[in-house]
C-alpha cells in the first residue's frame, strides 16, 4: 500500500481509502483499497473501492484522491422502457430512458413506482403507485402517444390513511393494477406502511374523465402472506391474477434452502352484483389432480378425530362442503400437515358465530423461529346454505378459497417429517360434512399433460 486517500467518518465509522496494488507488494496497477474501523485501532478490509477501468480516463491507475460527504443521495424513482423483438427472450433498454424522470411538480410524494400500462382510445395509459406525504395512498395517471413521452393527467384516485372504515389503506400504494371488469373498474393495490402490516386491497367503482370513483373497498387476499398481485387479461377474456407469497421460515432456513418466495396459484377474478370480487383458482389447476379419495355425508362431532385416516400428503387439493343447516357448531374446518399425535397442524376453519374464515397456524410448527402467529385477520365470509372450502396445500403454502369468493394465503413451516396427516374438526356442536374430496397434487399429471399437448401440436 501507499498514500492514504483521506479518512472519512461516515455514520460513525472511520473509513480509510488508500493506494493499493492488489497484484503484489510493489508499486504498480494502483487501485483504491478500503478499510474501516470503529476505534482507529482495529481495522477491517473491505472490497476494493476503485479499480482502473478500460476505456475510462482511469484505465491505467487510480491515483491519490479524497472522499467527501455530499449528503444523502436523493432517493429517486424513475420510469424506464425496454423492448424485445425476439419472442420476449432478450430485452433492450430504450435510448429515451428515463421516460418519466421526476414525479409531478409540486407534490410531496412518498413513492413513485410500479407502473402498469394499457392501450385505450388511441393512447397509452399508465398508473403508478404512490402516496402523498401526510395524506395517504394515491395512484398517479399518465398518458402517452408513443410510450416515450408521458403527460401527467392527475391522481386517478387517492384515499386518506386516516380512513379506516371499512378498512385502512395505509400511506403508500404499491403495484396498482387497474382494469375494467364487467361494467365496473377494479383497482388492486398493495398497502405499504413503514413498520405496519402489508396487505392487498381492491376497490370497485366507476371510471370516467380520467378519475376513478370507488364504491367499495375490500381486502383482496384475506391472509397475511400475499402481496404485490399483478393481473393479465388472457385470450379467453379472463382477468387472471398472480401474487407473491413471502416466507414464514427464518432467514437462515431461507439461506440454506437457496430460495425464498413463491407465486401463489393463478386466480380468476369476476365481478359480483354487490360490487365485490369472486376470486377462484383458474380451472387449469384441476389438471394437476392425481389420486382421489372421497367421503360423503359424514357427521363431525367435537370428539371426532382421525376422520380421514387413509389420506395423507403435503401436496393436496382438498374440497370440503359443510352443511350450514346443521345444529350450531361454533367452529368447524380441517387440519392440514398434522403430525402423528397432533403435535403439529395448521387449522383452516370457519367460525360460525362470528361468520369468519381463518387459518390458525399457532400449532403449525414446533420451530419457534418460524412465524406462527395468525397475522392474517379472521375474515368475514357469509355462510349461505353451506360453506365450501377449497384448499391447495403445496408443502409450505396454504391457499384457501371460501365459497369460490374469497381467497386466503398463509405460509407454514412444519418441522416434523410425519406432519402430513389430514383431519376434520368441529367445536361447540356437530356439523354435517356433505362431502370431502381429496386429490394428490401430482406433478406427473403435469408431465403427462405437456406430452399430450406436444402430440396435439
Ligand atoms: C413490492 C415492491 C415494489 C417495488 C419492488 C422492489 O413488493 O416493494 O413497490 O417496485 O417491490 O423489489
Amino acid at each position: 500500500m501507499n498514500d492514504p486517500n483521506r479518512l472519512i467518518q461516515w455514520n460513525g465509522t472511520y473509513h480509510l481509502f488508500n493506494q493499493h496494488n492488489p497484484n503484489g507488494p510493489y508499486h504498480g496497477t494502483i487501485h483504491w483499497g478500503h478499510a474501516v474501523s470503529a476505534d482507529l485501532l482495529h481495522w477491517d478490509h473491505l472490497p476494493i473501492a476503485l479499480a482502473p477501468t478500460p476505456d475510462l480516463p482511469d484505465a491505467a491507475r487510480c491515483y491519490s484522491g479524497c472522499a467527501v460527504d455530499h449528503g444523502e443521495p436523493p432517493y429517486r424513482e424513475t420510469q424506464c422502457v425496454a423492448t424485445s423483438s425476439d419472442e420476449l427472450r432478450t430485452w433492450q433498454r430504450s435510448a429515451h430512458n428515463a421516460v418519466i424522470v421526476n414525479p409531478p411538480a409540486g407534490m410531496e410524494l412518498l413513492g413513485f413506482r410500479d407502473p402498469s400500462v394499457w392501450g385505450e382510445v388511441g393512447a397509452w395509459w399508465r398508473v403508478l403507485g404512490s402516496g402523498v406525504e401526510g395524506s395517504g395512498g394515491m395512484v398517479a395517471l399518465y398518458t402517452s402517444p408513443d410510450l416515450v413521452h408521458w403527460e401527467y393527467e392527475g391522481p386517478l384516485v387517492a384515499r386518506p390513511s386516516g380512513m379506516s372504515d371499512p378498512l385502512w389503506t395505509g400511506q403508500i400504494w404499491e403495484c396498482p393494477q387497474f382494469s375494467p371488469l364487467g361494467d365496473r373498474h377494479v383497482l388492486i393495490v398493495s398497502i405499504w406502511d413503514a413498520g405496519l402490516s402489508q396487505h392487498t386491497v381492491y376497490l370497485i367503482g366507476r371510471y370516467a374523465d380520467q378519475a376513478f370513483t370507488p364504491h367499495t373497498v375490500h381486502k383482496f387476499d384475506l391472509g397475511g402472506d400475499y402481496y404485490a398481485p399483478a393481473t393479465l387479461l388472457d385470450d379467453q377474456g379472463r382477468r387472471l391474477v398472480w401474487g407473491w407469497s413471502w416466507e414464514a421460515r427464518r432467514a437462515a432456513a431461507q439461506q440454506a434452502a437457496g430460495w425464498a418466495g413463491v407465486m401463489a396459484l393463478p386466480r380468476v377474478l369476476t365481478l359480483r352484483s354487490d360490487d365485490s370480487l369472486a376470486v377462484a383458482p383458474a380451472a387449469e389447476v384441476e389438471q394437476l389432480r392425481g389420486a382421489h379419495t372421497r367421503r360423503d355425508a359424514t357427521i363431525l362431532t367435537p370428539t371426532s378425530s382421525e376422520v380421514l385416516p387413509d389420506v395423507a400428503g403435503d401436496c393436496l387439493e382438498i374440497s370440503v362442503e359443510f352443511d350450514c343447516a346443521s345444529p350450531d357448531p361454533r367452529e368447524f374446518g380441517l387440519l392440514v400437515r398434522c403430525a402423528l399425535g397432533h403435535e403439529e397442524y395448521a387449522r383452516i376453519g370457519y367460525d360460525r358465530s362470528a361468520g369468519q374464515l381463518f387459518v390458525d397456524r399457532e400449532r403449525a410448527s414446533l420451530d419457534h423461529e418460524c412465524r406462527r402467529a395468525g397475522h392474517g385477520d379472521r375474515c368475514p365470509m357469509e355462510a349461505g346454505n353451506s360453506i365450501r372450502l377449497r384448499v391447495f396445500l403445496d408443502r409450505s403454502i396454504v391457499e384457501v378459497y371460501g365459497n369460490n369468493r374469497v381467497a386466503l394465503t398463509e405460509r407454514i413451516c412444519p418441522s416434523r417429517p410425519d406432519s402430513i396427516g389430514l383431519d376434520l374438526f368441529a367445536h361447540g356442536g356437530s356439523v354435517m360434512v356433505i362431502a370431502v374430496d381429496v386429490w394428490t397434487l401430482d406433478p406427473k399429471q403435469y408431465g403427462r399433460l405437456r406430452e399430450s399437448r406436444t402430440e396435439v401440436k
